[in-house]
């Protein structure tokens, strides 16, 4: 039987009672559709998932989608290979705040991570629920993000905010750099709708929003700036110590999260995979 214990008073559930290497039936996959769509991050320990059963259990929440930029392990074009060597150094993949792929059309509405290798210590991933960080939102700043657009640009992989060479994530993730059309700003309303549940967020994350649609990239910075900080605040987030076979699955659209880099000397390999859902445009306040 499914036991859900919340992590946190406002976001992440830990789940038990599942074994997720076998095939989820429908009522199974639609109370953990249902767990999602209320604690926004669900964890699962002891499941060493392997390919397939991931590819399996992302089918379960959406159509497998395939991202760009990100070079995916061979002859699996769905499953990215989130691998830092011990002896790597530099930045790690998804050591920002972001939303992973906000600056597509379609991003991810969300996406599954299981650990395969872990450190003994740090090498923790943490998750924002943007649902209650815009809920306590100061009214004045809700008034300027309500029914406004804000602009995507997939930093990172372009050439006007590409990223200092000493904070890019090391060899074992290859991607494709420099590429013009990833500084095209994209626009997705600043807030959403959730289907599920009703509830609004606000679809924003500092690494690929570059401004608010009618006004300057100056002028943004200081607003986006304050909101980010009011998100970051530990009252809306959770953070999750990793243990070798653990799998997390989260909603993309209304949580952002960030990969801690404290662990050099240690290795860490996760497997990575995304589902599709509704595009944020459909699901604008
Ligand atoms: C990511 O998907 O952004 C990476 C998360 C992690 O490695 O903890």
């Amino acid at each position: 039987m499914l036991n859900i214990h919340p992590l946190t008073g406002t976001i992440g559930a830990e789940v038990s009672g599942v074994d997720l290497t076998a095939q989820l039936d429908q009522t199974l996959a639609g109370e953990l559709r249902a767990a999602l769509a209320r604690h926004q991050v669900l964890f699962f320990e002891q499941q060493f998932l392997s390919i397939d059963a991931q590819k399996r259990l992302t089918q379960a929440f959406g159509p497998l989608m395939q991202l760009p930029y990100v070079s995916p392990m061979v002859g699996k074009p769905e499953v990215i290979r989130v691998l830092k060597e011990a002896d790597e150094e530099g930045g790690v993949f998804g050591g920002e705040w972001h939303q992973d792929f906000s600056f597509l059309e379609h991003p991810p509405a969300g996406a599954v991570l299981s650990a395969l290798d872990v450190p003994t210590h740090g090498g923790d991933t943490l998750w924002i629920n943007q649902h209650a960080a815009w809920e306590n939102l100061a009214p004045g700043l809700q008034d300027q993000l309500r029914g406004r657009d804000a602009m995507h640009v997939g930093k990172p992989y372009g050439v006007k905010w590409a990223p200092p060479v000493a904070e890019r994530s090391g060899a074992s993730i290859q991607m494709s750099r420099g590429d013009p059309t990833a500084d095209v700003e994209q626009r997705h309303p600043a807030v959403i709708r959730h289907p599920v549940t009703g509830c609004e967020g606000m679809f924003l994350n500092p690494q690929y929003v570059v401004r608010l649609d009618g006004m300057s990239e100056t002028e943004s910075e200081p607003v986006l700036a304050n909101i980010q900080r009011h998100a970051m605040q530990p009252e809306f987030c959770c953070r999750y110590r990793w243990r070798a076979g653990a799998v997390a699955i989260w909603d993309n659209l209304f949580t952002q999260h960030y990969a801690v880099n404290d662990y050099a000397g240690s290795r860490r390999e996760m497997y990575r995979t995304a589902f599709s859902g509704p595009a944020p445009r459909t699901l604008a306040v």
